[in-house]
């Protein structure tokens, strides 16, 4: 299959690139390069640096690749800015999208996988969390991922597009070859923060939180290694050749991780102290986000490889700590 990565020189779409050639599909990628990393995708792999407002352009590369599927990962993702800058969200992740759903429909692309997040879910009234809980996002980053799904399923009805959205847990670890990894910036991130205050990178971590209704105080989190999540994007082929396939996953581990036990698990493995302050909360935490994701498991055979914190940590240890600036490509 010849797979348009929209976003492939991102954090996931570049690992999902990778797993793509790895099953024997060709990737095509799309990026235009504002957050991505260049060398985060092969130099083999077909490579468009363009912006999804260029219409015409995407059209061109759909119509050239001959691509049968999209898979689109291009968004914004820091959930506070979006509260500041709702516009740049708003502009980026849903009305981008809009164009680049109205080039595949131009040229009769029809099968298409999107990145949506459990941050559509808001506050769960109920965990682990499954796919049927409501949808009431508390921050405009989760609302565009929603709004988006709503698109779809519109799409679906009126034109017969298939799609899966995937509602990622929190995206971890690197390839376990560390050839590529996280490389944010700003990084916010609390894994990657972690292993930088570590090695003394930064600043102490600011431990966001210690007073929530959890064992230990802190956030309860999901973290789900990349490459797993590569996986479904792939397993999900199969059952979107039906015109008008309307699909939505959870992908995560199910095993929540405390913010504390994530810092230990960085200790463990660096055999470093992390040096942390303990601050207030930061606006807009849930207290606790984990998946029940055992609709993929039963539909997909989907099975995440790195089921603890540990083995997803160890991925990231050795990407951060081999390459210290990340990519080294930052402008400016
Ligand atoms: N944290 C700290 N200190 C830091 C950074 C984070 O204590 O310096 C804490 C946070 O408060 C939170 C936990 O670590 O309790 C995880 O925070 P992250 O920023 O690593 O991840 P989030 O859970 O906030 O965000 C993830 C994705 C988003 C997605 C969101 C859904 O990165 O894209 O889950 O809630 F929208």
């Amino acid at each position: 299959m010849n797979v348009l990565v929209v976003g492939g020189a991102g954090y996931i779409g570049s690992h999902c690139v990778r797993q793509l050639a790895a099953a024997g599909h060709r990737p095509v990628v799309l990026d235009n390069l504002v957050y991505g990393h260049r060398a985060a995708v092969a130099p083999a792999v077909p490579f468009y640096e363009s912006d999804l407002g260029d219409e015409a352009a995407v059209r061109r590369v759909l119509t050239k690749e001959q691509i049968g599927l999209v898979m689109h990962f291009a968004a914004y993702c820091y959930v506070g800015e979006s509260v500041t800058d709702p516009l740049k969200y708003y502009l980026n992740n849903v009305s981008a999208t809009l164009h680049l759903l109205k080039a595949m429909l131009a040229v009769d692309v029809k099968q298409f996988v999107f990145s949506s997040s459990c941050a559509t879910y808001g506050v769960p009234d109920r965990l682990p969390m499954t796919e049927d809980l409501p949808q009431a996002p508390i921050n405009p980053y989760g609302q565009t991922k929603l709004d988006v799904e709503n698109v779809l399923k519109a799409l679906a009805r009126a034109h017969g597009l298939s799609f899966a959205a995937f509602r990622y847990f929190n995206a971890a670890g690197a390839s376990e070859d560390s050839l590529i990894g996280e490389d944010h910036h700003p990084e916010t991130h609390l894994i990657p923060l972690a292993i930088d205050a570590a090695l003394g990178r930064r600043p102490p971590l600011q431990l966001f939180g210690t007073d929530y209704p959890t064992p230990d105080g802190t956030c309860l989190r999901d973290y789900v290694h990349v490459d797993d999540l590569s996986r479904a994007h792939i397993a999900v082929f199969d059952r979107l050749a039906k015109p008008g396939t309307k699909l939505f996953y959870n992908l995560g581990t199910g095993r929540p991780s405390s913010n504390r036990e994530v810092i230990r698990a960085v200790e463990k493995l660096s055999g470093k102290t992390v040096p942390l302050v303990e601050a207030p909360r930061r606006a807009g935490d849930p207290p606790a986000l984990y998946a029940d994701s055992s609709l993929a498991k039963r539909e997909l055979g989907w099975q995440p490889k790195f089921a603890d914190i540990e083995s997803t940590v160890a991925t990231a240890w050795k990407w951060h700590s081999t390459h210290p600036k990340g990519y080294d490509d930052r402008k400016g």
